[in-house]
């Protein structure tokens, strides 16, 4: 059921319109004069109309495929296959763009965070921890880099053969991130893939896509032409048909397994196409009978509901011992209903608008489907719709024949079951086609113990006690099954993005000599064993 808004969300008038004209190629912030599609805000405004209306943010190029394959071309072309200045250029020359890079970065953080509250109503402060985030992530990204170079600056010797072995770039990276981090998980993927030498095409999420907007110019002045390119519009008239060439060497996406799949099968050579992914999940959190029940409401709260739920990370099921379930959601179902819902600056909001349009009609479509097969709203405010909200609702109890069970809700509805045997929400874990994380809670050793010993081989984080969360970024993220493909961190993703490849030579008085007049001539940028400060 659609609901009108009768007054606007904000009665603030936006003017604050980014026409955005240009995109990134070859080192040229080139001009689109082609058709623009327009960006709105899922915050309801009064319009210059008089009418109540998603708010018009500003414009974006609708890109054609012929600007995007140039695009590709530009990536290709600054790789040349291995052969081109930034592939072959000194770390420490590539680390000297990234940090020119995130200087000029840092300048736009007020203009970032604003579209980031407008474009996807993440909460302000929640706003500004993801440019901090991002801003640090690069700087620890540059520290990670040269501690693997640092280790890498030595020559081997086994069986009579000396190696120096470093990390070499992949080629070309065809890089998409989500919605719901625009800047920090597309700058996770982007960053370590292109200070590892790739060369990179890049193209923002549908919503959050504005905020990349003011970082154009900074991405232009700090790196070398080709090497980052920055393409706007539809997937399907840029990513497929440039995945259609078969130049793309590495898929890092961030997103829905569904369209991870579609892109890597228009690949004509899968077999060379590397993965970096991350992608759905359905953290489960399991609270057993001694659970510390103030403290696990504590973190099914932020791991349930921070943003709205529209984390990867989210808990998204939660499983609790039978003969604690009634208290739990007693006192669940207060917690959430005490939640502050507001815009995304207004203070201490922590419930706020959803991005996506049509989001909390499909949200009220998994509570109907639950409701008719059982389930019932146990906390009071649960599902009260708005044009763009609904309010979180607890669904209790929930079984296997219910859509919620199954699917990724990726919003505030939160599906509860309880169980007798620890082997019944094991064995949910082990049947599921997900296998990110899990949130244990409870106290008792003994318990714990050989519960971690499994749950670690069904996901690949155990949360004891705590939510579910990716950070800190220098921890492993990755995920079983259909969750992930790759491990991102700030030392992983280097990895992810690099192959090991090495010179070797027999140990003899010739090569010696050669090896010898290399590391003093600095005629090669790969065999030093410069130690980078
Ligand atoms: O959407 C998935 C994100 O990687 C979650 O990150 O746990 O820091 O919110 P987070």
């Amino acid at each position: 059921m659609e609901v009108k808004p009768s007054k606007p969300d904000s009665n603030e008038t936006y003017d604050k319109f980014v026409d955005c004209k240009t995109y990134l190629v070859d080192g040229k912030l080139k001009s689109w004069s082609g058709k623009s599609s327009d960006v709105f805000s899922n915050i309801y405004t009064r319009n210059k109309d008089g009418e109540i209306k998603p708010t018009l943010l500003g414009s974006i190029p609708d890109m054609e495929t012929e600007p995007a394959l140039e695009a590709l071309d530009s990536a290709v072309a600054a790789f040349n296959r291995g052969k081109g200045k930034w592939p072959t250029m000194r770390v420490g020359e590539r680390i000297k763009c990234l940090e020119k890079f995130a200087d000029k970065m840092k300048n736009y953080r007020e203009e970032v965070v604003n579209l980031l509250m407008w474009e996807i109503s993440k909460n302000k402060s929640d706003s500004y921890k993801e440019f901090d985030r991002t801003v640090d992530y690069i700087y620890d990204t540059i520290e990670a880099y040269k501690e693997i170079d640092r280790k890498s600056a030595k020559f081997e010797k086994q069986s009579g053969i000396y190696a120096h072995i470093r990390r070499g770039p992949l080629g070309v990276i065809l890089c998409l991130g989500p919605y719901n981090y625009p800047l920090n998980e597309t700058f996770c993927l982007l960053i370590p893939a292109i200070i590892m030498g790739n060369t990179a095409v890049f193209k923002p999420a549908k919503h959050g896509v504005l905020l990349i907007t003011p970082l154009l110019k900074a991405f232009k002045e700090s790196f070398p032409p080709g090497v980052v390119n920055i393409l706007f519009g539809r997937g399907r008239k840029i990513a497929s048909p440039i995945m259609k060439t078969g130049k793309i060497d590495v898929l890092a996406l961030i997103g829905h397994s569904s369209s991870a799949v579609a892109l890597q099968d228009l690949h004509p050579n899968k077999n060379r196409l590397r993965l970096v992914l991350g992608l759905e999940a359905k953290n489960p959190g399991i609270v057993l009978p001694d659970a510390d029940l103030d403290l696990t409401i504590k973190e099914c709260i932020s791991g349930t509901l921070s943003y709205n739920g529209q984390r990867c990370t989210a808990l998204k099921i939660l499983f609790v011992y039978e003969s604690i379930v009634d208290e739990f959601n007693k006192k669940f179902a207060i917690a959430v209903d005490n939640l502050k819902y507001g815009l995304p600056w207004e203070k201490d909001a922590f419930l706020t608008p959803l991005p996506e349009p049509h989001k909390a009609n499909y949200m009220q479509d998994l509570i109907h489907d639950a409701i008719k097969k059982g389930a019932k709203i146990i906390n009071k405010k649960g599902g009260t719709l708005s044009h763009n909200y609904l309010y979180p609702a607890i669904l209790y109890p929930v079984s296997t024949d219910m859509n919620i069970y199954h699917e990724e809700q990726f919003g505030p509805v939160i599906p509860i079951m309880s169980y007798k045997d620890i082997d019944e929400p094991l064995n949910v874990m082990a049947a599921s086609e997900y296998g990110q994380q899990v949130s244990l809670f409870g106290n008792d050793v003994s318990k714990i113990g050989p519960l971690v010993d499994i749950l670690a081989n069904l996901v690949c984080r155990v949360n004891l006690n705590s939510a579910c969360q990716r950070g800190p970024d220098v921890y492993p993220f990755t995920g079983r099954k259909n969750s992930a493909v790759s491990t991102l961190s700030v030392h992983d993703a280097l990895r992810s993005f690099s192959i090991r490849t090495f010179v070797a030579a027999k140990d003899n008085p010739k090569n010696n000599k050669i090896i010898g007049s290399l590391l003093n001539s600095k005629d090669s940028n790969f065999i030093n064993t410069e130690y980078l400060l």
